[in-house]
């Protein structure tokens, strides 16, 4: 059986990180205008550079939940049948043992030279005037997604959408695309979808079931289910 997994903020909520669109989320206390594009990038670097300095700060503060852990127990249990595409540039699943991980909107603990396109591990306060160690031009900048800028591994990303059985979102609105067109693509591919999420996301239409709940109690228990199948 092959499962893709779509994650989102939801998922981290729970260890701590704030997400985007909920009450008091990023998007109410930032201009997502100002901190997530490349025009905000460049009016003001400093302020971007601030952004995700704090960001990063609070991700290495926070630790995997029960939710981060219970796929990657699935994975474990099913080797090489499991895929995770997040949108969450934080690293808790890495952290919590998944190893297929596909980052679709990037890490926050790299960092990315705007000039040459090298990448590296982020150091803890990152600033534009950072030298790259490749070219040594000071062009440091976040390896995240912006908007505007396209999600990396898309690719890939379709290739396992086309050939999975089992497609789960977990705790993503369904307002970004486009990740939020992935549960449609995998059902047009005949897999059998399903939300876990707070509350029906935008596109909950496209799944066949759902699971609404705090993630650390529903994602426990949906692959205590599915590990339950695979054994009958
Ligand atoms: P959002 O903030 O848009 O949505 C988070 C979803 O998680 C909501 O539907 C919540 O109901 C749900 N949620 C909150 N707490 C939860 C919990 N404890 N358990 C389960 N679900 C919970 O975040 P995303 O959908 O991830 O992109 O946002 C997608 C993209 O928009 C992000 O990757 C980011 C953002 O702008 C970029 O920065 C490019």
């Amino acid at each position: 059986m092959r499962i893709v997994i779509l994650t989102g903020a939801g998922i981290s909520a729970e260890s701590g990180l704030g997400t985007f669109r909920d009450k008091g989320g990023l998007w109410s206390q930032y201009d997502l205008e100002d901190v997530a594009t490349p025009e905000g990038f460049a009016r003001n670097p400093d302020l971007v550079q601030r952004f995700y300095n704090a960001r990063r700060a609070n991700c290495a503060a926070a630790v995997p939940n029960a939710a981060h852990h219970a796929l990657a127990r699935l994975e474990a249990a099913l080797p090489g049948q499991v895929v995770i595409v997040t949108q969450n540039v934080d690293d808790l699943h890495v952290r919590a043992g998944s190893k297929a991980v596909i980052q679709m909107h990037g890490a926050l603990m790299r960092a990315l030279c705007a000039d040459c396109g090298h990448r590296w591990p982020a150091p803890a306060t990152m600033t534009t005037a950072d030298p790259c160690p490749h070219c040594a031009r000071p062009a440091t900048r976040p390896d995240v997604v912006w908007f505007g800028e396209m999600p990396y591994q898309m690719e890939d990303i379709a290739a396992d959408i086309e050939r999975a059985d089992l497609f789960a979102a977990i705790g993503t609105s369904g307002q970004v695309w486009p990740a939020a067109g992935f549960a449609e693509a995998a059902r047009e591919a005949g897999a059998r979808c399903l939300e876990l999420n707070l509350e029906p996301s935008d596109v909950s239409r496209s799944f066949h079931e759902h699971q609404y709940g705090p993630a650390t109690q529903i994602v426990p228990a949906w692959v205590d289910r599915v590990l339950a199948r695979t054994r009958t």
